[in-house]
Protein backbone atom coordinates (compact mmCIF):
# COMPACT_ATOMS: atom_id res chain seq x y z
CA UNK A 1 0.00 0.00 0.00
CA UNK A 2 1.25 3.45 -0.71
CA UNK A 3 1.70 5.35 2.36
CA UNK A 4 2.42 9.79 2.12
CA UNK A 5 2.89 11.77 4.41
CA UNK A 6 0.65 14.64 2.67
CA UNK A 7 -2.52 14.37 1.72
CA UNK A 8 -3.88 14.71 -2.29
CA UNK A 9 -6.38 17.10 -3.28
CA UNK A 10 -9.52 15.46 -3.05
CA UNK A 11 -10.29 16.42 -6.77
CA UNK A 12 -6.97 14.89 -7.76
CA UNK A 13 -8.24 11.39 -6.94
CA UNK A 14 -11.71 11.62 -7.17
CA UNK A 15 -14.06 10.19 -10.00
CA UNK A 16 -15.31 12.90 -12.35
CA UNK A 17 -18.99 14.50 -11.41
CA UNK A 18 -21.71 15.26 -13.07
CA UNK A 19 -20.55 18.95 -13.63
CA UNK A 20 -17.40 20.39 -13.60
CA UNK A 21 -15.56 23.28 -14.46
CA UNK A 22 -12.10 23.98 -15.81
CA UNK A 23 -10.49 28.00 -15.35
CA UNK A 24 -7.43 28.86 -17.09
CA UNK A 25 -5.92 31.49 -15.62
CA UNK A 26 -2.88 33.69 -17.22
CA UNK A 27 -0.60 36.11 -14.67
CA UNK A 28 -0.61 39.54 -15.25
CA UNK A 29 2.55 40.68 -16.50
CA UNK A 30 4.01 43.53 -14.73
CA UNK A 31 3.37 42.14 -11.41
CA UNK A 32 6.49 42.19 -9.06
CA UNK A 33 6.82 38.60 -7.75
CA UNK A 34 6.29 39.76 -3.69
CA UNK A 35 2.78 41.25 -4.65
CA UNK A 36 1.63 37.75 -6.87
CA UNK A 37 3.03 35.44 -4.18
CA UNK A 38 1.25 37.63 -1.02
CA UNK A 39 -1.92 37.34 -3.36
CA UNK A 40 -1.63 33.75 -4.44
CA UNK A 41 -0.97 33.29 -0.62
CA UNK A 42 -4.74 35.20 0.23
CA UNK A 43 -6.62 33.01 -2.76
CA UNK A 44 -5.70 29.83 -1.28
CA UNK A 45 -6.44 30.85 2.39
CA UNK A 46 -9.60 31.31 0.57
CA UNK A 47 -10.28 28.33 -1.19
CA UNK A 48 -11.00 26.37 1.62
CA UNK A 49 -13.24 29.03 2.61
CA UNK A 50 -15.06 28.87 -0.46
CA UNK A 51 -15.44 24.96 -0.72
CA UNK A 52 -17.03 24.63 3.18
CA UNK A 53 -19.47 27.36 2.51
CA UNK A 54 -20.74 26.07 -0.69
CA UNK A 55 -20.73 22.45 0.13
CA UNK A 56 -22.75 23.12 3.23
CA UNK A 57 -25.95 24.12 0.61
CA UNK A 58 -25.86 20.84 -0.02
CA UNK A 59 -23.74 18.06 1.05
CA UNK A 60 -24.45 15.62 -2.08
CA UNK A 61 -23.17 17.41 -4.20
CA UNK A 62 -19.72 17.11 -3.47
CA UNK A 63 -17.69 19.65 -4.83
CA UNK A 64 -14.12 20.25 -4.79
CA UNK A 65 -11.95 23.13 -5.93
CA UNK A 66 -8.74 21.82 -6.99
CA UNK A 67 -5.98 24.30 -8.32
CA UNK A 68 -2.64 23.64 -10.16
CA UNK A 69 -0.12 25.95 -11.57
CA UNK A 70 2.72 26.75 -14.41
CA UNK A 71 6.07 25.98 -14.64
CA UNK A 72 6.34 29.91 -15.97
CA UNK A 73 4.14 30.93 -12.86
CA UNK A 74 5.21 28.39 -9.99
CA UNK A 75 8.48 31.31 -9.44
CA UNK A 76 6.68 34.10 -9.46
CA UNK A 77 3.95 32.25 -7.25
CA UNK A 78 6.34 30.57 -4.75
CA UNK A 79 9.36 32.21 -4.87
CA UNK A 80 10.49 30.65 -1.84
CA UNK A 81 9.47 27.22 -2.37
CA UNK A 82 11.65 24.98 -5.29
CA UNK A 83 10.13 24.00 -8.49
CA UNK A 84 8.86 20.73 -8.67
CA UNK A 85 11.19 18.30 -9.74
CA UNK A 86 9.37 17.67 -13.14
CA UNK A 87 7.19 20.87 -14.11
CA UNK A 88 7.74 21.79 -17.44
CA UNK A 89 5.89 23.70 -20.02
CA UNK A 90 3.70 21.60 -22.42
CA UNK A 91 5.75 21.83 -25.59
CA UNK A 92 3.72 21.44 -29.08
CA UNK A 93 3.71 18.33 -31.07
CA UNK A 94 3.06 17.92 -34.87
CA UNK A 95 3.15 15.79 -37.59
CA UNK A 96 1.40 16.19 -41.37
CA UNK A 97 -2.12 17.86 -40.33
CA UNK A 98 -2.25 16.99 -36.85
CA UNK A 99 -1.48 19.39 -34.17
CA UNK A 100 -1.05 19.06 -30.52
CA UNK A 101 -0.85 23.12 -29.57
CA UNK A 102 1.14 23.91 -26.71
CA UNK A 103 -1.30 27.39 -25.16
CA UNK A 104 -1.32 29.91 -22.51
CA UNK A 105 -2.23 28.27 -19.06
CA UNK A 106 -0.49 29.82 -15.35
CA UNK A 107 -3.41 29.21 -13.23
CA UNK A 108 -6.07 26.00 -13.55
CA UNK A 109 -9.00 25.39 -11.50
CA UNK A 110 -11.01 22.57 -11.43
CA UNK A 111 -14.74 22.15 -9.67
CA UNK A 112 -16.19 19.69 -9.49
CA UNK A 113 -19.79 18.70 -8.37
CA UNK A 114 -23.04 17.32 -9.18
CA UNK A 115 -24.61 21.06 -9.59
CA UNK A 116 -23.65 23.22 -12.00
CA UNK A 117 -24.90 26.41 -9.94
CA UNK A 118 -23.19 25.29 -7.03
CA UNK A 119 -20.07 25.49 -9.70
CA UNK A 120 -21.27 28.72 -10.91
CA UNK A 121 -20.89 29.98 -7.54
CA UNK A 122 -17.65 28.77 -6.64
CA UNK A 123 -16.03 30.10 -9.83
CA UNK A 124 -17.86 33.33 -9.80
CA UNK A 125 -15.62 33.45 -5.88
CA UNK A 126 -12.27 32.33 -7.46
CA UNK A 127 -12.62 34.41 -10.17
CA UNK A 128 -13.30 37.54 -8.06
CA UNK A 129 -9.79 36.64 -5.83
CA UNK A 130 -7.96 35.73 -8.50
CA UNK A 131 -8.39 38.32 -10.79
CA UNK A 132 -5.75 40.58 -8.99
CA UNK A 133 -3.34 38.98 -10.25
CA UNK A 134 -4.50 36.67 -13.11
CA UNK A 135 -6.76 36.95 -15.90
CA UNK A 136 -9.23 34.27 -16.69
CA UNK A 137 -8.26 33.40 -20.54
CA UNK A 138 -10.80 30.40 -20.89
CA UNK A 139 -13.69 29.16 -19.01
CA UNK A 140 -15.29 25.84 -19.81
CA UNK A 141 -18.10 23.75 -18.47
CA UNK A 142 -17.88 20.14 -18.80
CA UNK A 143 -20.96 17.74 -17.92
CA UNK A 144 -21.97 14.18 -17.58
CA UNK A 145 -23.33 12.81 -20.85
CA UNK A 146 -25.08 9.95 -20.55
CA UNK A 147 -23.23 6.78 -19.25
CA UNK A 148 -20.53 8.69 -19.22
CA UNK A 149 -20.13 8.91 -23.00
CA UNK A 150 -18.53 11.72 -25.26
CA UNK A 151 -20.06 12.73 -27.72
CA UNK A 152 -18.49 10.46 -30.17
CA UNK A 153 -20.73 7.84 -27.54
CA UNK A 154 -18.28 5.79 -26.69
CA UNK A 155 -18.07 5.06 -22.84
CA UNK A 156 -14.75 6.90 -21.73
CA UNK A 157 -12.88 6.25 -18.48
CA UNK A 158 -13.00 2.49 -18.05
CA UNK A 159 -9.42 1.38 -17.78
CA UNK A 160 -8.85 3.99 -15.26
CA UNK A 161 -6.80 2.46 -12.38
CA UNK A 162 -8.78 2.32 -8.94
CA UNK A 163 -8.21 2.27 -5.50
CA UNK A 164 -4.05 1.89 -4.26
CA UNK A 165 -3.27 1.85 -8.08
CA UNK A 166 -5.27 5.04 -8.93
CA UNK A 167 -2.49 6.57 -5.71
CA UNK A 168 0.33 4.54 -7.40
CA UNK A 169 -0.47 6.31 -10.78
CA UNK A 170 -1.34 9.65 -9.79
CA UNK A 171 0.86 10.77 -6.77
CA UNK A 172 4.51 12.30 -6.86
CA UNK A 173 6.37 10.16 -4.61
CA UNK A 174 10.17 10.69 -6.22
CA UNK A 175 10.56 14.39 -4.87
CA UNK A 176 11.14 16.47 -1.31
CA UNK A 177 8.80 16.03 0.78
CA UNK A 178 7.71 19.14 -0.34
CA UNK A 179 6.05 18.33 -3.26
CA UNK A 180 4.74 14.50 -1.99
CA UNK A 181 1.26 13.57 -2.75
CA UNK A 182 0.99 16.42 -6.01
CA UNK A 183 0.45 15.15 -9.16
CA UNK A 184 0.77 16.64 -12.52
CA UNK A 185 -1.94 17.42 -14.64
CA UNK A 186 -2.00 17.81 -18.66
CA UNK A 187 -5.36 19.51 -20.24
CA UNK A 188 -6.32 19.63 -23.70
CA UNK A 189 -9.24 20.93 -25.39
CA UNK A 190 -10.56 19.17 -28.07
CA UNK A 191 -13.96 19.64 -30.57
CA UNK A 192 -15.05 17.02 -32.27
CA UNK A 193 -16.02 16.74 -35.84
CA UNK A 194 -19.35 15.07 -35.11
CA UNK A 195 -20.41 14.82 -38.68
CA UNK A 196 -17.49 13.29 -40.30
CA UNK A 197 -17.50 10.50 -37.35
CA UNK A 198 -21.43 9.81 -37.51
CA UNK A 199 -20.81 9.00 -41.62
CA UNK A 200 -18.43 6.07 -40.31
CA UNK A 201 -19.86 2.65 -39.92
CA UNK A 202 -20.19 1.37 -35.81
CA UNK A 203 -17.80 -1.47 -37.30
CA UNK A 204 -15.02 1.53 -37.85
CA UNK A 205 -16.15 3.53 -35.23
CA UNK A 206 -15.49 0.59 -33.03
CA UNK A 207 -11.98 0.15 -34.78
CA UNK A 208 -11.40 3.35 -34.18
CA UNK A 209 -11.72 3.39 -30.46
CA UNK A 210 -11.04 -0.60 -29.53
CA UNK A 211 -13.88 -0.87 -27.99
CA UNK A 212 -17.41 -2.19 -28.50
CA UNK A 213 -19.75 0.94 -29.04
CA UNK A 214 -22.92 -0.43 -27.26
CA UNK A 215 -21.58 -3.07 -24.29
CA UNK A 216 -17.91 -1.37 -23.91
CA UNK A 217 -15.60 -4.34 -24.37
CA UNK A 218 -12.31 -4.10 -25.76
CA UNK A 219 -11.52 -5.75 -29.02
CA UNK A 220 -9.63 -8.99 -28.79
CA UNK A 221 -5.82 -8.07 -29.92
CA UNK A 222 -6.75 -10.42 -33.14
CA UNK A 223 -9.00 -7.54 -34.49
CA UNK A 224 -7.79 -4.18 -32.73
CA UNK A 225 -6.02 -2.39 -35.45
CA UNK A 226 -2.56 -0.96 -34.06
CA UNK A 227 -3.86 2.46 -35.03
CA UNK A 228 -6.74 1.98 -32.40
CA UNK A 229 -7.02 4.54 -29.80
CA UNK A 230 -6.75 2.61 -26.68
CA UNK A 231 -3.48 0.93 -28.63
CA UNK A 232 -1.95 4.06 -29.02
CA UNK A 233 -2.61 6.01 -26.57
CA UNK A 234 -1.86 2.91 -23.83
CA UNK A 235 2.00 3.59 -22.18
CA UNK A 236 3.94 0.17 -21.70
CA UNK A 237 7.49 0.70 -20.17
CA UNK A 238 9.31 -2.70 -20.58
CA UNK A 239 6.34 -4.83 -20.82
CA UNK A 240 4.93 -3.38 -17.75
CA UNK A 241 1.59 -0.80 -18.66
CA UNK A 242 2.18 2.49 -16.62
CA UNK A 243 -1.32 4.04 -16.15
CA UNK A 244 -2.65 7.77 -15.64
CA UNK A 245 -5.77 8.88 -13.97
CA UNK A 246 -8.44 10.58 -16.91
CA UNK A 247 -11.21 12.67 -15.47
CA UNK A 248 -12.27 14.00 -19.02
CA UNK A 249 -15.82 15.59 -19.65
CA UNK A 250 -17.74 16.36 -22.44
CA UNK A 251 -17.86 20.50 -22.89
CA UNK A 252 -20.33 22.50 -25.09
CA UNK A 253 -23.79 22.52 -27.42
CA UNK A 254 -25.10 22.06 -30.94
CA UNK A 255 -22.75 24.57 -32.32
CA UNK A 256 -18.78 23.65 -31.03
CA UNK A 257 -18.37 20.71 -28.79
CA UNK A 258 -15.58 18.07 -27.68
CA UNK A 259 -13.80 16.02 -24.72
CA UNK A 260 -12.33 18.18 -22.44
CA UNK A 261 -8.91 16.21 -21.74
CA UNK A 262 -8.10 16.07 -18.35
CA UNK A 263 -5.17 13.47 -17.43
CA UNK A 264 -3.97 12.76 -13.94
CA UNK A 265 -0.07 11.16 -13.47
CA UNK A 266 2.81 10.74 -11.37
CA UNK A 267 5.02 12.51 -13.86
CA UNK A 268 4.15 14.33 -16.81
CA UNK A 269 6.52 12.09 -18.92
CA UNK A 270 3.39 9.25 -19.02
CA UNK A 271 1.08 11.74 -21.05
CA UNK A 272 3.49 13.32 -23.09
CA UNK A 273 4.52 9.49 -24.42
CA UNK A 274 1.00 8.77 -24.60
CA UNK A 275 0.16 11.81 -26.98
CA UNK A 276 3.40 11.14 -29.01
CA UNK A 277 2.32 7.46 -29.65
CA UNK A 278 -0.87 9.37 -30.54
CA UNK A 279 -0.01 12.17 -32.85
CA UNK A 280 3.31 10.98 -34.75
CA UNK A 281 2.93 7.89 -37.37
CA UNK A 282 4.99 5.03 -36.54
CA UNK A 283 7.14 2.96 -39.22
CA UNK A 284 4.24 1.43 -40.55
CA UNK A 285 2.31 4.97 -41.15
CA UNK A 286 -0.10 4.07 -38.34
CA UNK A 287 -0.96 6.90 -35.88
CA UNK A 288 -4.35 7.13 -33.52
CA UNK A 289 -7.41 7.60 -36.23
CA UNK A 290 -8.94 9.29 -33.29
CA UNK A 291 -7.26 12.31 -34.54
CA UNK A 292 -8.85 12.07 -37.87
CA UNK A 293 -12.01 13.41 -35.75
CA UNK A 294 -11.12 15.11 -33.04
CA UNK A 295 -9.09 18.39 -33.21
CA UNK A 296 -6.66 20.25 -29.94
CA UNK A 297 -7.30 23.07 -29.47
CA UNK A 298 -5.34 24.04 -26.06
CA UNK A 299 -2.83 22.34 -24.54
CA UNK A 300 -1.05 22.60 -20.74
CA UNK A 301 0.98 20.83 -17.93
CA UNK A 302 0.56 21.91 -13.98
CA UNK A 303 1.38 20.77 -11.19
CA UNK A 304 -1.46 20.04 -8.64
CA UNK A 305 0.53 20.63 -5.10
CA UNK A 306 -0.97 18.74 -2.12
CA UNK A 307 -3.67 19.70 -0.17
CA UNK A 308 -1.10 19.48 2.93
CA UNK A 309 0.93 21.88 0.64
CA UNK A 310 -2.01 24.21 0.15
CA UNK A 311 -2.84 23.97 4.08
CA UNK A 312 -0.25 25.99 5.28
CA UNK A 313 -1.63 29.44 3.48
CA UNK A 314 -5.09 28.71 5.36
CA UNK A 315 -5.68 31.13 8.16
C1 LIG B 1 -11.11 13.80 -27.81
C2 LIG B 1 -10.26 13.21 -27.05
C3 LIG B 1 -10.42 11.84 -26.48
C4 LIG B 1 -11.49 10.99 -26.50
C5 LIG B 1 -12.87 11.24 -27.10
C6 LIG B 1 -11.09 9.77 -25.84
C7 LIG B 1 -11.89 8.67 -25.65
C8 LIG B 1 -11.49 7.46 -25.11
C9 LIG B 1 -12.31 6.29 -24.98
C10 LIG B 1 -13.76 6.20 -25.44
C11 LIG B 1 -11.56 5.31 -24.43
C12 LIG B 1 -11.97 3.85 -24.14
C13 LIG B 1 -12.52 3.62 -22.77
C14 LIG B 1 -11.58 3.90 -21.63
O1 LIG B 1 -10.78 3.06 -21.24
O2 LIG B 1 -11.63 5.04 -21.15
C15 LIG B 1 -10.26 5.88 -24.16
C16 LIG B 1 -9.21 5.20 -23.58
C17 LIG B 1 -8.02 5.76 -23.28
N1 LIG B 1 -7.59 7.02 -23.59
FE1 LIG B 1 -8.67 8.45 -24.56
N2 LIG B 1 -9.79 9.89 -25.43
C18 LIG B 1 -9.32 11.13 -25.82
C19 LIG B 1 -8.06 11.65 -25.62
C20 LIG B 1 -7.06 11.00 -24.97
C21 LIG B 1 -5.76 11.55 -24.73
C22 LIG B 1 -5.30 12.94 -25.18
C23 LIG B 1 -5.05 10.60 -24.04
C24 LIG B 1 -3.64 10.62 -23.53
C25 LIG B 1 -2.87 11.62 -23.48
C26 LIG B 1 -5.92 9.47 -23.86
C27 LIG B 1 -5.57 8.32 -23.19
C28 LIG B 1 -6.35 7.20 -23.08
C29 LIG B 1 -5.92 5.99 -22.39
C30 LIG B 1 -4.61 5.76 -21.65
C31 LIG B 1 -6.98 5.07 -22.52
C32 LIG B 1 -7.03 3.64 -21.97
C33 LIG B 1 -6.30 2.70 -22.86
C34 LIG B 1 -6.40 1.28 -22.31
O3 LIG B 1 -5.62 0.96 -21.42
O4 LIG B 1 -7.28 0.55 -22.78
N3 LIG B 1 -7.13 9.74 -24.44
N4 LIG B 1 -10.23 7.19 -24.58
Amino acid sequence: MTVLSNLAQPGVLSNPTTHAEYMTFVLEQRLDTNHLSAQIAHCLAKLDVITKSINQKDLDASLTISIGFSANAWPQLFPSMPMPAQLQPFTEMRDGTRVFPATAGDIFVMIKSNRIDLNFQAAKLVMRDLQAIAELIEDIQGYKYLDNRDMIDFVDGTENPSGDERVEAVLVQQDIELHQGGSYLTTQRYVDNLDKWEAQHTEYQEQVIGRTKMDNVELDDDVKPAWAHNAKSKVEIDDVEIKMLRQNRPWGNAKEHGTFFVGFASTPEIINTSLKQMIFADDNGDYDRLLDFVDAKTGAIYFMPSATFLGQFDD
